[in-house]
């Protein structure tokens, strides 16, 4: 089956190629699904360049060790190359382990999600049955093949992290994404304001489309005196950062007394540099998110529970991501440059096989 895989990390494109490699067989309780589409996340690029790993080797519960692990279980090690990208998707299921679970799936399409060493940009996936999400055919395959990664993601940041109350601020940055257009959707389902910063006029009338209530052209307008003015000076009570460097410190200054700063990317690939008092004097905090880890922590009930709230506001259209372009799995690396040229206007999708 072909499989895109990563052989060595870099910074560019050049060591990404589809490879050939026998199709996996399902254990007991998995299922293997035939793949149809899946998207190209900012997460997918740091799979390539190798941030991750980065990152990983300075946690506490790596230091001393080759092999830097993604928690402190050391249940999940970061992968050895070569591995197979991709984070999610959508897929039927062609066959099945022993299981009552993995049995009913058999035939249904599923939305999944995953990883290296074995990623949803190949043809065939296996995966645990109980990861896998059956999703309602009035879904299309390009919105189910988005509908783990960043609904998951935002809807458990705002309710579960930020707990988000009715009537407040909130500011975001790179609010053109797909997670920023969900959360400006979700801010009318619970009630409050967004506060949302852009790089460019094209990304300002997306924003302003979807439902933003104030949007700031980071790239000629000042922040601080855009939210001073929106909140009569009182400040936001909560921060969604993906961005990091000197956007996130300027964002960590716009909330108010008792603010929180919740910080879940790293686009700018720059570390975010403030002084103490800056957290100090406004009693704000700052926490990090990395959903992973964050659903590690959560119990079953909790997910269950998400789950189900996911796929009720999906039928309100909530987690829509727009389209840029479709590619075929052989033109990859032609789909990932498109995927990091700023100022697309909607995700790139890998068919991996035909319906
Ligand atoms: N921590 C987690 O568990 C988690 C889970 C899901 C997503 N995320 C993160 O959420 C973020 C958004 O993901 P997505 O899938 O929604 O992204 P996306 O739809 O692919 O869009 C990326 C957006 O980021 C903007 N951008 C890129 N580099 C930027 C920079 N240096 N400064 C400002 N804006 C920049 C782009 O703006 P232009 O349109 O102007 O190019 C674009 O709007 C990513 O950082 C991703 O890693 C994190």
């Amino acid at each position: 089956m072909k499989s895109i895989q990563v052989s060595k990390l870099s910074s560019g494109f050049e060591n990404v190629s589809v490879q050939n490699v026998d199709a996996p067989n399902p254990a007991s309780g998995q299922v293997k699904v035939r793949m149809l589409l899946s998207p190209v996340n900012p997460s997918d690029i740091n799979f390539i360049r190798g941030d991750y790993r980065l990152a990983l080797q300075a946690m506490i519960w790596n230091v001393g060790r080759d092999t830097p692990s993604f928690s402190p279980t050391q249940l999940l090690p970061y992968p050895a190359l070569p591995y197979a990208l991709g984070g999610e998707g959508v897929g039927i299921v062609e066959s099945c382990g022993k299981g009552w679970l993995a049995k009913r799936l058999l035939g249904k399409r599923v939305a999944v999600a995953g990883g290296p060493p074995n990623g949803t940009w190949q043809e065939y996936c296996v995966v645990d049955a109980k990861k896998a999400l059956p999703l309602p055919p009035t879904l299309s395959d390009e919105q189910a093949a988005m509908f783990i990664v960043n609904p998951l993601s935002a809807y458990a940041m705002l309710s579960k992290v930020l707990k988000v109350k009715s009537g407040e601020w909130l500011i975001q940055s790179a609010a053109g994404s797909a997670l920023g257009q969900i959360v400006i959707r979700l801010s009318k389902v619970f009630g409050f304001r967004t506060i949302n910063l852009v790089r460019s006029t094209a990304s300002a009338e997306t924003v302003k489309m979807a439902g933003g209530d104030v949007v700031v052209d980071t790239t000629t307008e000042d922040i601080c005196g855009i939210v001073a003015r929106a909140t009569k000076g009182q400040g936001v009570r909560y921060a969604m950062d993906c961005v990091g460097g000197s956007l996130a410190t300027e964002m960590l200054r716009c909330l108010s007394i008792d603010g929180h700063m919740v910080v879940y990317g790293t686009l700018a690939n720059e570390p975010i540099s403030f002084s103490s008092r800056d957290l100090m004097m406004p009693v704000t905090r700052m926490s990090g998110f990395y959903t992973p880890n964050w659903l590690s922590q959560q119990s079953p009930l909790t997910i269950l529970t998400i789950l189900h709230r996911l796929k009720k506001l999906q039928s309100a259209g909530i987690f829509d991501a727009s389209v840029e372009r479709i590619f075929p799995v052989e033109d990859v690396v032609d789909a990932l440059n498109l995927a990091t040229t700023p100022g697309r206007g909607g995700k790139v999708l890998l068919r991996m096989s035909e319906r």
